[in-house]
């Protein structure tokens, strides 16, 4: 007798509770409690723009007087889209009958009603606060009275000599387009999965970066007290090691130095996972270089070439993160998984979020969430290190 084929096979599951980013939800509601970069400092312009933001449809401006502004986009008065708005010094106006919103959903002016509007006090539109560093835009979706520090990291704020900082907004890292069509944790847990590298990029389709990172490494992770950190030591050439030391930080930052190994030392960018909603996600990246264009070429390339400029055929042939993520389905089925020692990161992840979801249905405040801007500096530990 056949016995274990497909047919009959139990209904398959994801975890919502790890996955699902909208209001109220679990997680929805710990992502909530941190910042999240949502735009490039230039996406807050007079022209108004569309944002989806865990699961949120937002518009994102910029007033005459340089202030960025983030607001629900349906109108308080009627509900017209304020992407149709007009940018003023003060704020910006509802095309249908004028009313004016500041940045923070102040309602202005009512030039309809007698008086401009006597009672235009009694409106707000919805809104959130925002915060510009390191070339990008950050929103707070979540709880006012629990609004954290926006923190700062060494490897951000510590230059050496000759270094600016650059942020760029086409997911570096994704291995694909800049929104990529699947659930968030499936990319943010891949930071914790160091042993697919010498196997999907190493010796599937690579080598896709340098040749010492397609050696099979010793892998190491633990807990700490932002997030998951993994230790991947190789033997190389001369008889030293290369350690590699690469971060996940709650909620949703991947602390990754360059794959491409160009020279030894710290982490030189960090990325965000940013969930647009349950089923797509994009990454933005800030990072220490010397010259423009400079974070791009971390990207990963196919027998030399981008992504994009791949046939369908070669996307088969060659797969990269983009290809064994979005694989995995919109959502992948956790109920179907099969976790073994080598996925000893990704439990370690899911078990953080689920302690930090705990803390926060208890009433406490999440991991690395800090009130005082003064205290709010992280130290990372990530980087590439050569050991003689
Ligand atoms: S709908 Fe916006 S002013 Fe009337
Ligand atoms: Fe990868």
């Amino acid at each position: 007798m056949d016995s274990g084929t497909a047919y009959g096979r139990p209904q398959p599951s994801f975890d919502a509770d790890l996955t699902q980013v909208g209001p109220g939800s679990p997680m929805g509601e710990l992502l909530r409690r941190y910042w999240h970069p949502m735009g490039l400092a230039a996406d807050a312009s007079a022209t108004p723009r569309r944002v989806r933001v865990l699961g949120e449809d937002l518009v994102l401006f910029r007033d005459a007087a340089g202030r960025p502004g983030l607001l629900y986009p349906r109108c308080a008065h009627r509900g017209t889209s304020l992407y149709y708005g007009r940018i003023e010094d003060r704020g910006i106006r509802c095309c249908y009958h004028g009313w004016l919103y500041d940045v923070t959903g102040h309602c202005l002016e009512q030039p309809c009603e007698p008086n401009g509007g006597e009672r235009r006090g009694n409106v707000r539109q919805p809104w959130y606060p925002l915060e510009e560093r390191f070339g990008l835009i950050f929103a707070y979706l979540g709880p006012p009275e629990r609004k954290p520090a926006l923190p700062r990291y060494d490897a951000l704020e510590e230059l050496d000599a000759g270094e600016f900082i650059d942020a760029d907004d086409s997911s570096i890292g994704s291995g694909g387009p800049p929104i990529v069509p699947c659930n968030w944790l499936q990319h943010f847990e891949n930071v914790m999965d160091p042993l697919h590298v010498p196997i999907l990029h190493g010796s599937f389709s690579g080598p896709q970066f340098v040749a010492q990172m397609a050696l099979m490494p010793a892998v190491s992770w633990e807990t700490t007290g932002r997030g998951i950190r993994s230790v991947q030591i190789r033997k190389v050439e001369g008889g030293k090691t290369f350690r590699r030391i690469t971060e996940a930080v709650l909620p949703t930052l991947r602390v990754v130095p360059s794959p491409r190994v160009g020279h030894f030392g710290r982490v030189e960018s960090i990325g965000w996972v940013l969930p647009i909603d349950d089923t797509s996600f994009r990454i933005y990246v800030a990072g220490r270089v010397t010259e423009a264009g400079q974070l791009g070429r971390m990207r990963s390339k196919f027998n030399g070439k981008f992504w994009w400029e791949l046939s369908a055929e070669e996307h088969r042939a060659t797969p990269g993160d983009y290809e064994a993520q979005v694989g995995q389905g919109a959502i992948t089925l956790h109920s179907e998984e099969h976790l073994r020692t080598s996925d000893k990161g990704v439990a370690l992840l899911r078990r953080m979020f689920k302690a930090q979801l705990e803390v926060i249905a208890a009433g406490g405040d999440p991991v690395g969430v800090e009130a005082d801007p003064t205290r709010a500096l992280v130290r990372l530990e990530a980087g590439n290190y050569l050991d003689v």
